[in-house]
């Protein structure tokens, strides 16, 4: 039996990177889905790719940190398959800058979509996974929800906000049979990872960049996408019945 046969879910930020694989990896498994995210044409084609698993795929065009784009797509989820039972919140963005180098609309920015995107998904969704009996949230979070990186501050501070706000809501939610939890990756190979190890001023060149953070993993690599989205289907299913209010390492062993 698939592991989310017979479920509805919502994943935001699956244009590119972690969340095009998730989608993926949940239509494997058995999963409805509802898409959302900012880039529209990237996000067609992550439709198509995770319909081809076999599974029924509706893309929504929008934005994260508007309220009116993220009731389209619950609404989407619950008019198209009549109800709602997991989320993942992905979509996340990176300003590459320490605090004073930072300007106020990046600072904006970064919080709307990494902290107050993830917040409204949930506000939005929750309503309709109580009516469904319970379900799952998963946040992506971060390596950066634990430990701080150089040049990442904003970044850092949306992450850590990230992990606080799935465990306010795991104690908000548990009686309504809602399971939240992070899944906090270290360096994926993504082009996020990759932008921010170009933009960053390290002294090194960017293949010496690379090896620099690959090496700063116990496993001596990046994870894939496919790993961190196996990770937040572990989160989303009842293999994790028992697990609630956690944040789950996929980071190779760079927080040991
Ligand atoms: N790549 C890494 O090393 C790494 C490590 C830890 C955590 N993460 C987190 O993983 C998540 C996915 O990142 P990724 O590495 O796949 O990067 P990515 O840039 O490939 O994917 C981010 C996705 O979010 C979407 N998005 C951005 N702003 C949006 C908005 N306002 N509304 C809707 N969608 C929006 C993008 O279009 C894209 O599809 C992010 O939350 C990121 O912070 C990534």
């Amino acid at each position: 039996m698939s592991k989310l046969q017979g479920r509805v879910g919502l994943l935001t930020g699956v244009a590119t990177g972690i969340g095009r694989m998730g989608a993926q990896v949940f239509a494997r498994e058995g999963a409805q889905l509802v898409l959302l995210d900012i880039n529209a044409e990237e996000g067609e084609k992550t439709r198509e790719l995770a319909s081809s698993q076999g599974a029924d795929v509706v893309f929504v065009h929008g934005d994260v940190s508007k309220s009116a784009d993220v009731k389209r797509a619950v609404r989407a989820a619950v008019d198209t398959f009549g109800k709602l039972d997991l989320v993942w919140s992905n979509a996340g963005i990176g300003v590459f800058k320490t605090v004073p180098d930072t300007e106020d609309e990046e600072l904006d920015r970064i919080i709307e979509v990494n902290l107050k995107g993830g917040f409204l998904v949930c506000k939005h969704a929750i309503p309709e996974i109580a009516k469904a009996g319970g379900g799952t949230i998963v946040l992506t979070g971060s390596i950066n929800s634990f430990h701080a990186a150089p040049q990442w501050a904003a970044y850092c501070a949306t992450k850590g906000g990230v992990l606080m706000l799935a465990k306010a809501m795991a104690i908000d939610h548990a009686a309504q049979n809602i399971r939240v939890n992070c899944v906090c990756p270290g360096s994926v190979d993504t082009k996020l990872q990759e932008d921010w190890l170009r933009f960053r001023e390290s002294g090194m060149t960017y293949e010496e960049a690379v090896r620099a953070d690959q090496a700063s993993h116990l496993l001596d690599r990046y994870a894939t996408p496919e790993e961190v989205s196996k990770a937040a289907l572990f989160l989303s299913c009842d293999d994790s019945s028992f697990t609630t209010g956690s944040a789950l390492m996929v980071d190779g062993g760079l927080s040991s």
